[in-house]
């Protein structure tokens, strides 16, 4: 956790961003595998961590705009629970941690907002994700689940995205050690990555290592040979020589900061000529984005850019033709990258996409475009110092999508499908970085992962 002051801080910044009523935070609920004690790993909702830090199910959180106090609700832990749990910190403990005075039983929540209600006051809540969390709203609020979406208070998903996307420096030392963490999962995988090796194997390890080092993985693990499936979980396969591997993983810390990153690496550890050069394509792509990342800059233009180089390197391959401009424009590149550049990450690796991707990654002066592939894109908006986001151009050879663009015959004029064929196995290939927006430009967060042909043919001798 941090310094409780933080915490403090960060309620009177959400505090003197809305008017009146109360703000009401949920945390999350265990959540059931199979039988009701049998739990997935828990998980708090990253929100209600980042105005508390409190990583405990069964607390929920009411922020009193007009009072100007914060309550947190929950219930201390009986001796039937300690006989199983250990010894556990009391709620009013629990809330002096974080500079939280007031506490109250978790039942009182439900009543503090009825009665605010029938008060006239406004409730503003977030929009609620997991079943537990909307039966519960749904309970309070008689809002039908399939509103409470809409209902959601848009003044407070402003006022959270405005405070959680721009990252404090102690912030970045946090998604730091995530990104380090990340570091050697990745430089592990290279290493294990040899023909006769099954992905599954693999993947294990790297999840060991995000957990080994007080974490867990940021996301389930991507790790195939088909990398042309854009986030494939499938890890049945054994790798064969010839192949390439794409691997993109990252871990989560223990106060729920990520790291997101890519590698694209041959089996064996030696790039055919033209694995080389379709990895080199995506390579530039990833690096002249990287230095484009600026404050002030929109997104949606990196994310041209990024399209706009793996044109050119394909029109000089024959894959594409005509021009890169016209090409990208008409969104004939799309068919190798039918995916945004990237996304913010912060204490979600798709941070905050809870709270809707346009809240976060698109404003008043930048809207999503609908065009095929285009309209993936998560981020679009101008950055600002503070913001971290992550880097991940790709191109990839989907066999399905090939074929249905070469019956309709779209964009013949900018592709070469009879090129495309050979291709067909190609798999496919991503680099995602985390980049951290600076005053003057962008700084690639963690320790570097190798990147070029060379460095990754070194580690993986
Ligand atoms: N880890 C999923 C992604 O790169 O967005
Ligand atoms: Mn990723
Ligand atoms: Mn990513």
């Amino acid at each position: 956790m941090f310094l409780k002051e933080i915490y403090t801080q960060r309620r009177d910044a959400l505090m003197s961003k809305i008017k009146g009523g109360l703000l009401i935070l949920p945390g999350n609920t265990e959540s059931s595998m199979n039988y009701p004690s049998n739990t997935y790993h828990f998980r708090q909702d990253s929100s209600f961590s980042y105005f508390t830090g409190l990583e405990i199910p069964n607390l929920a959180l009411i922020i009193d705009l007009d009072s100007k106090v914060s309550t947190l609700y929950g219930d201390d832990f009986e001796i039937d629970d300690i006989i199983w749990m250990g010894p556990q910190p009391s709620i009013v403990d629990l809330a002096s941690t974080c500079g939280i005075k007031s506490t109250a039983a978790y039942g009182d929540f439900e009543k503090v907002i009825k009665e605010a209600a029938l008060a006239g006051k406004t409730i503003h809540y977030l929009p609620p994700y997991r079943g537990e969390t909307k039966i519960q709203l749904n309970a309070i609020l008689g809002i039908p689940f399939d509103l409470l979406k809409e209902k959601a208070s848009m003044e407070f998903i402003k006022a959270v995205v405005s405070l959680r996307e721009v990252k404090h420096p102690y912030e970045i030392e946090q998604i730091e050690k995530a990104c380090h963490t990340g570091y050697k999962m990745h430089t592990s995988a290279m290493k294990l990555c040899n023909p006769g090796v099954y992905e599954r194997e693999i993947a294990g390890v790297l999840e060991g290592i995000a957990i080994g080092d007080g974490g867990c993985v940021s996301f389930p693990v991507i790790l195939s040979q088909h990398g042309e499936t854009l986030h494939n979980h499938d890890h049945s396969q054994k790798l064969e020589t010839g192949k390439l591997l794409l691997i993109d993983c990252g871990a989560e810390n223990g106060q729920n900061y990520c790291s997101d990153n890519t590698r694209t690496v041959p089996v064996g550890g030696k790039f055919s000529p033209i694995q080389k050069t379709i990895y080199e394509i995506a390579l530039k792509a990833n690096m002249d984005c990287i230095a484009a990342v600026k404050p002030g800059v929109k997104f949606i233009d990196v994310h041209f850019l990024a399209c706009k180089v793996i044109a050119e390197g394909l029109i000089k391959q024959g894959l594409m033709k005509g021009d890169a401009d016209a090409a990208v424009k008409a969104g004939a590149h799309t068919l190798f990258m039918p995916h945004g550049l990237g996304h913010m990450m912060g204490m979600d690796v798709h941070d905050m996409e809870n709270l809707g991707e346009d809240n976060v990654g698109y404003d008043s002066n930048t809207t999503r475009s609908d065009q095929f592939g285009t309209a993936y894109v998560r981020l679009g908006k101008e950055l600002k110092p503070g913001f971290v986001v992550t880097i991940e151009p790709g191109i990839y050879f989907i066999p399905t999508l090939i074929d249905i663009w070469k019956k309709e015959g779209k964009h013949t004029e900018f592709i070469n499908y009879d090129k495309l064929e050979e291709f067909k196995t190609f798999g496919g290939i991503r680099i995602e970085d985390d980049v951290l927006v600076t005053e003057n430009g962008g700084r690639v967060l963690g320790t570097p992962i190798p990147k070029t042909v060379a460095e990754i043919e070194e580690i993986m001798k």
